[in-house]
Formats: C-alpha cells, sequence, structure tokens
C-alpha cells in the first residue's frame, strides 16, 4: 500500500510514536510542510541479513539506508543488522566497515548516538552462497537472537550478491527451514532480490521457477531502486490526486511521451559488468519501463500493492512488439570520445575492461506503441545513454498543438506544444510549458514554463530510495517493487532485441560523441512522426 499522508501543520505536537529508538536527535528543523506527518510505519520486531554484506551496494547505499532510518526513528525498537559473506569478518570489525561507510556515503553525517544502538546489535556469518551448513548456521545465529530478545522476530534477507548465485542462495534458505519461518502470520519471512533480475526472458522465467519452489509471491520483493524514488511516486500522486489532468491523459490530447534517462558518467570500473549489460537491459528494462508503466497505467482501484501491480502489468501487456527491421523501433550507440565538463573523455572502446571490438551499447533508444483505448496511436518514445551532456531523468508528456489560427502573421507552428514534464532527478520537480503574451503593444506569444522545484518547497535532504524501500519491505509493503509476470513481461519485449543486436554484433551500432544529446539513429526514431528529442 502506497501510504499518502495528508499535511496537517495542526498534527505538529503529535505523540511520538512507542517504537522510537532515539530520543535527542540533533537536526535542522523540519520543513512546515513536513512537520505532523507520521513517522511511525508499525515496523515488527526485525533482522535484516544482507547477502553480499562486503560488496560495493551495502557499503553505498545498505548501511547508509539502515542508518538513516535510525535516524528517523523508523527502526523498529527490536533491531538486528547481521552481514553475511564468503570473507570471514569478525563482528568488531564489521562494524567498524559500516560505521565507515556511513561517513563516507550517507546524505547524513555520522551520529555517534544513533550508530551505537544499530552498532550494538550488528553481527557478522561468514558463510559459502552454496554451503548449507553455512545457511543452518545462520539459521542458529538467527535463533539465538530471538532468544535473546525473548520474542519472534521476522526475517527480512537483502540478497546483494552477483545474480550467479542468487539461485544457490534462495534454495538455501529452504534447505535450512529460513524460507518458511513464520509462514501464514505477519512475522513470515521477506527476501529482497536485487538487480539485475535475469538477463533475458528465459533466465527471469528460470530465477522466477527457483523463486517458487522456496517462497510465496507476497515474500519477494524485487528492487528497482527507481520506484523508491520521491519524484517517482510524486508522479502516481500527481496524476491521481489532481483533476485536471486525466480528462486530458490519453490520446484525444497527448501527442506523445519522452522519457529520458541520460547519465554523465561512463563505465567506469564496471567494463566488467558493463560489457555483459549495456544500456536496454542495464536502464531500458528495468528503470525506464517503470516510468512507462506509472506513466500509462489506468487508475488502480486502490493503493494496495496488488492492485496497482495488476495496472501496471496490463499496460505493459498492452505494448506492441517491437519492429526490428530497417527504420524500425529501436537505436542503439556507444560513445566516443569527447568532452564531459569541460574535460576530454575517452569512448567506450578505450574504457578499461572493455573488448575493444565490443558490441555493446551505451545508449539504446525505443520508440513504443501501446494498443489500448487511451493509448493507441501516441508514440512513447525512450531514450538511455551513457557520457551524455547532463545527468536528467524526466518524462515529459507533450500535448497536441491548439490550431492556433489566432495568432498569426504567425502560423501555428509558432505556438509551443503544451509540455508537462516531471524532472525525476536532479533538481527534483514539475515543469508546465504554456503560451502566453509577451507584454508590448503588438500581440506576441512566447512559451513560458511553470516551475514547481521540490528543493523550494521542501527543502533539500529528501530520503535515499534504498531507505523507502527497505522500510517498505520491512513492512510487508510491496507496492513499489516488482512482481514476477511485471519482470517477465518486460523481458518479454526486450529479450527479441536483444538476440538481434547480438547476432548482428556490431553491424548497425551508432556512435555519439561524449558529452552529446546521442546518436543520429536516435533522432531518425522520432524524425519518422515529425518530432524531435526534447533538451531536458
Ligand atoms: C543502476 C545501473 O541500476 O542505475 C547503473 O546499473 C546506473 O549503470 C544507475 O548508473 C543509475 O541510477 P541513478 O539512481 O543514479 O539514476
Amino acid at each position: 500500500m502506497l501510504r499518502i499522508h495528508r499535511i496537517s501543520l495542526a498534527r505538529a505536537g503529535c505523540a511520538a510514536p512507542s517504537s522510537v529508538l532515539f530520543n535527542a536527535m540533533s537536526e535542522a528543523p523540519r520543513h512546515p510542510f513536513l512537520q505532523g506527518l507520521s513517522k511511525h510505519r508499525g515496523t515488527p520486531p526485525t533482522v535484516i541479513v544482507i547477502f553480499g554484506a562486503s560488496g560495493d551496494l551495502t557499503a553505498r547505499k545498505l548501511i547508509p539506508a539502515i542508518y538513516n532510518l535510525a535516524f528517523d526513528h523508523l527502526l523498529p525498537a527490536d533491531f538486528f543488522l547481521v552481514g553475511y559473506g564468503r570473507k570471514a569478518i569478525p563482528d568488531e570489525e564489521f562494524r567498524d566497515i559500516a560505521a565507515g561507510a556511513i561517513k563516507e556515503f550517507s546524505r547524513r553525517e555520522l551520529n555517534p548516538d544513533v550508530w551505537s544502538h544499530v552498532a550494538s546489535n550488528t553481527s557478522y556469518v561468514a558463510g559459502g552462497y552454496d554451503d548449507i551448513q553455512a545457511f543452518e548456521r545462520l539459521a542458529a545465529h538467527i535463533q539465538a537472537l530471538e532468544s535473546k530478545l525473548g520474542r519472534e522476530v521476522q526475517v527480512l534477507f537483502y540478497v546483494s550478491t552477483p545474480p550467479s548465485v542468487f539461485a544457490p542462495i534462495l534454495r538455501n534458505l529452504g534447505a535450512a527451514g529460513l524460507a518458511a519461518r513464520y509462514l501464514g502470520t505477519p512475522l513470515h519471512t521477506k527476501v529482497i532480490i536485487e538487480k539485475p533480475f535475469g538477463k533475458d526472458l528465459e533466465s527471469a522465467v528460470a530465477l522466477n521457477g527457483v523463486i517458487r519452489e522456496v517462497l510465496e509471491e507476497h515474500q519477494v520483493y524485487r528492487i528497482d531502486h527507481y520506484l523508491g524514488k520521491e519524484t517517482v511516486q510524486d508522479l502516481l500522486v500527481q496524476r491521481f490526486s489532481n483533476s485536471i489532468f486525466e480528462p486530458l491523459w490519453n490520446r484525444n490530447y497527448i501527442d506523445h511521451v519522452q522519457i529520458t534517462v541520460s547519465e554523465e558518467v561512463g563505465v567506469g570500473t564496471r567494463g566488467g559488468y558493463y560489457e555483459q549489460s549495456g544500456a536496454l537491459r542495464d536502464m531500458i528494462q528495468n528503470h525506464t519501463m517503470q516510468l512507462v508503466a506509472l506513466t500509462a497505467m489506468e487508475p488502480p482501484v486502490s493503493l494496495d500493492a496488488e492492485a496497482v501491480r495488476n495496472e501496471k502489468v496490463k499496460v505493459l501487456k498492452a505494448i506492441q512488439p517491437l519492429n526490428l527491421g530497417p527504420g524500425g523501433d529501436v537505436a542503439r550507440a556507444q560513445y566516443a570520445a569527447g568532452m564531459i565538463g569541460g574535460k576530454p573523455a575517452k569512448g567506450y572502446l578505450e574504457e578499461q575492461d572493455i573488448n575493444p571490438q565490443s558490441a555493446t551499447e551505451t545508449y539504446a533508444a525505443v520508440r513504443l506503441s501501446i494498443n489500448n483505448w487511451r493509448w493507441q496511436g501516441v508514440p512513447f518514445y525512450l531514450r538511455s545513454g551513457k557520457r551524455m551532456a547532463r545527468r536528467v531523468t524526466e518524462i515529459a508528456v507533450q500535448f497536441k498543438r491548439p490550431p492556433g489560427t489566432l495568432f498569426a502573421g504567425s502560423n501555428r507552428f509558432d505556438l509551443a506544444p503544451n509540455t508537462l514534464a516531471f524532472q525525476i532527478q536532479p533538481d527534483e520537480g514539475l515543469s508546465l510549458i504554456l503560451n502566453g503574451k509577451v507584454p508590448g503593444l503588438e500581440t506576441r506569444t512566447q512559451p513560458v514554463k511553470m516551475n514547481f522545484r521540490y528543493s523550494t518547497t521542501y527543502g533539500s535532504n529528501t530520503p535515499e530510495a534504498y531507505e523507502r524501500l527497505v522500510l517498505d519491505a520491512m513492512i510487508g509493503d510491496g507496492t513499489l517493487f516488482i512482481r514476477g509476470d511485471e519482470a517477465e513481461t518486460s523481458w518479454q519485449l526486450y529479450t527479441p532485441v536483444l538476440k538481434a543486436w547480438a547476432a548482428a554484433g556490431r553491424e548497425g551500432m551508432d556512435s555519439y560523441t561524449a558529452g552529446g544529446w546521442g546518436p543520429a539513429n536516435a533522432d531518425a526514431l522520432l524524425s519518422k512522426n515529425s518530432h524531435i528529442w526534447r533538451q531536458p
């Protein structure tokens, strides 16, 4: 269930929740609009076990997320953190590593009072991922925590390992009796599974099969961190809490939709991973498709997880198979050397760990046709690339042009199309382009922009996506996670593309200058319908 809190300044003095861990936190006063929002979400006593505890994601995102939840009094009073990994690490050292990660990566500085509460309940278990005895040791460790506490706790397993060990971990959770703990009660085992969820349809189906061997679907939380971003959630709120949008949100008024996820960064030190992935798998199939689903789905009957996910799957299923022929629906390219932020940037083929003949795309663009009552004939254009001019994620909804015969000597094309742009990151917000009159004695029109920015309305320092997602999984709310059929539906659309590209090798691979806005073949995707990419 996506919880929507109504803002009431009158509630600013509401009583502290019973699970508050820490009393005296020194933090700047909350923005007036945020005061009075309840922080307590009824989290049961919990053990979080992180598989892949010495990995990069754990340090950069998971430990800081847990720390910030503690800071915000959102962890249950009875909370334990257990790191699990192949490397033998003493408890004390794991706590030091975790504190180091908070210092380096948390959005807030490490507060010793907050951290000491979490650290005192933090431990580490060493073991292989295919070693059943190690999982039995883990089960005994959890049992011991529970006995010490004298009450039952739920266990949330966070699988943050390379995908090659997802299956053995899941099977060993089953074999060690950890998967079925308290099944049928709210304290049942929950499992978060990191991306990538498969590398094509076949592998995603196989992984779902392994999951079904040991877990029920409601125990599984397939993560896509884009769903935890504030502005992605705001998309649903904007669409379904404002009556002005719904009457316009269809083929009668919308000309097309452009979704851009561009990054300035290149592949950096992740060449080994990226060579096996590419932009279509890494960004389009997952993150960008989530943005499509939320933009295009029908209003759900409630904000319950199943109601929302049913609508997402329905709209994903209405997307037509992609035309892979010449002049078709897809484009791919690699970045060539260029300049980013005034500094020279290497081309992809010169990067560390990259095959100089690589056929992996660092940019992908697609044109989607959604064949349903609402969207038929409205193209959805998606693009994502590394080493682009600017880091920006935005959804731009472009409305049809008005019949602009009134404002001549111009013709109607002098009027800008109204565009509603959800800026997901950075500088989160929402803008609307309207046409207005330029002040003066003649009637001249000019596009003007109405802007709402999170930072000016709410201040900065919004929670990171992982904070929201870890909290939701602890509470048992799957709304912002991917259901098994949803992952498969998206792979079904893109697997033929991946196969065709693999067969073609470098043939058809375009290039774009690092620091630019992408390749010519992606422009051609739009020009067929007389559209052009917007410069976000
Ligand atoms: C990850 C991809 O899932 O998302 C990365 O593997 C990418 O390649 C990252 O850089 C982008 O996430 P964000 O939150 O920075 O937009």
